[in-house]
């Protein structure tokens, strides 16, 4: 087999997880999620979650990887040989494919009202436009394709030069896009509603559910149980340091989160709609925005209009490498197939999963899964359980399953790393006994819920 690859640097990873990490989740769930919630006293609840409990996890996910240098279910075979955590190690091949199947039809979308926005524009009456749109059976299809094509043709290139390369350009992007729209979005007249919208702390609204979702929401956002991690993180050099890598990824994430939403909200306000969250907000509220504000600068609000789809497009792309990087990693070191091989046979399955997903919108609509439709069972089974029980399992696996000093090495690379020998205690802390519990809990509540 060919010698596994490396990323080549630090940096170089961390723009590769905060690529993952930074995606669709940030831009149209979480600045309504603050907003809702109680503005900066949300705020504060998910820095506690994202650093208390995400962390810890992500950390648990990275030193399985970096450990074995192995895929998720090459990783478990190597800790736990002949063991039923093998089941782990699939259950994270499979998970992310599921996300990346329905993840790339709205990924299509994006694509879409991208080719919308820089041709003919929005139009006036954008009222029906989104839902006109998704039930048609070809052109969403067709979208999801291109879209899939894309993050598959990064992914087949290889983890230099394909999936490094492509977060070394775009995660730079990514950043100065969004606080152009922010400048942008900030300058409107009547714009300071949507800050106070974001900022005004409500302490009030902070109730255990709220609390709950601010941590479901920071898993998703960090890509985390579904192995997209641990991938990554298997390709980081033994001299690499995973704390601070891990750090960067969360700081990273949040701040885009934090950015998309003074670029988001502030225009929401001005032009006096309805906030939103998920699909609404970016194929619906927005294209209004941009249709009522092209009567006062077309051509300003056009050019804004295209970088925000732009937006959406990069950063989806750059999570959907991730889910794919997983499966394709599974198929080349288990299965010894050949990256482009795999990488087709990714697209095959991905694609077709994807297609009823799409088509769940129109022709398929009718076809429900434990009362869902299609689309909806993949987000929920994925969203609300395969990621929580993923992040559980890593968790137990790396407190209770892995030797201490194994950890331990891992995190204080051999011991050289004196800022991460003195934190290790804590985060072991946190390993062993506070994300397990709070996982579980969050766990049981969206069963019970
Ligand atoms: N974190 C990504 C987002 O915020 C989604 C994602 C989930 C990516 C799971 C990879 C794995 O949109």
């Amino acid at each position: 087999m060919a010698k596994r690859e490396h990323f080549g640097s630090g940096a170089a990873a961390v723009m590769a997880m905060a690529g993952s990490a930074i995606g669709l989740g940030n831009i149209w769930r979480f600045p309504y999620m603050v907003g809702q919630n109680g503005g900066a006293a949300f705020i504060i609840i998910y820095l506690l979650a994202a650093f208390l409990l995400s962390l810890p996890i992500l950390l648990c996910e990275s030193i399985i990887g970096r450990s074995t240098h192995a895929g998720t279910f090459g990783a478990m075979e190597q800790l736990a040989p002949g063991t039923r955590w093998k089941w782990l190690g699939l259950m994270t091949v499979i998970s992310p494919l599921i996300i990346l199947s329905f993840y790339s039809v709205v990924g299509g979308w994006s694509i879409e009202y991208l080719i919308k926005a820089s041709g003919s524009g929005f139009g006036e009456d954008v009222s029906s436009l989104f839902g006109e749109f998704i039930i048609k059976p070809w052109a969403p299809l067709l979208c999801h394709t291109l879209f899939l094509l894309l993050t598959v043709a990064v992914v087949s290139a290889g983890v230099k030069s394909g999936i490094e390369r492509f977060n070394r350009i775009s995660l730079p992007v990514l950043f100065v896009l969004i606080v152009v729209i922010m400048v942008y979005s900030l300058t409107l007249p009547g714009s300071a509603a949507g800050v106070r919208y974001l900022l005004e702390p409500d302490f009030s609204k902070i109730t255990p559910s709220v609390v709950a979702s601010a941590m479901g929401q920071s898993f998703f956002s960090l890509s985390l149980g579904v192995g997209t991690i641990l991938t990554y993180s298997s390709y980081m050099k033994k001299e690499e340091n995973l704390f601070t890598s891990g750090l960067g990824t969360a700081a990273f994430d949040l701040l885009f989160a934090l950015l998309a939403g003074f670029a988001i909200m502030p225009a929401v306000f001005a032009t006096g709609v309805e906030p939103g969250a998920g699909p609404g907000l970016i194929f619906e509220t927005l294209p209004y925005i941009f249709s009522h504000m092209s009567a006062a600068s077309p051509w300003l609000s056009r050019t804004v209009s295209v970088l925000f789809f732009l937006t959406i497009v990069i950063a989806a792309l750059t999570s959907s490498i991730s889910m794919c990087e997983v499966g394709v990693a599974y198929l080349v070191e288990e299965r010894g197939m050949s990256r482009r091989k795999a990488s087709l046979l990714v697209f095959a399955a991905t694609w077709t999963l994807g297609a009823f997903c799409s088509l769940s919108f129109g022709p398929l609509s009718g076809v429900k899964l434990l009362g869902n439709t299609i689309f909806d069972f993949c987000d929920r089974l994925t969203s609300d359980y395969l990621m929580t029980f993923g992040s559980l399992l890593f968790v137990l696996f790396v407190g209770w399953k892995m030797k201490r000093e194994t950890v331990r090495d891992e995190f204080t690379g051999g011991g050289t790393l004196r800022a991460n020998g003195r934190a290790f205690g804590f985060v072991y802390f946190l390993i062993r006994y506070v994300a397990p519990l709070v996982i579980l809990t969050i766990f049981v509540t969206n069963l019970v819920a």
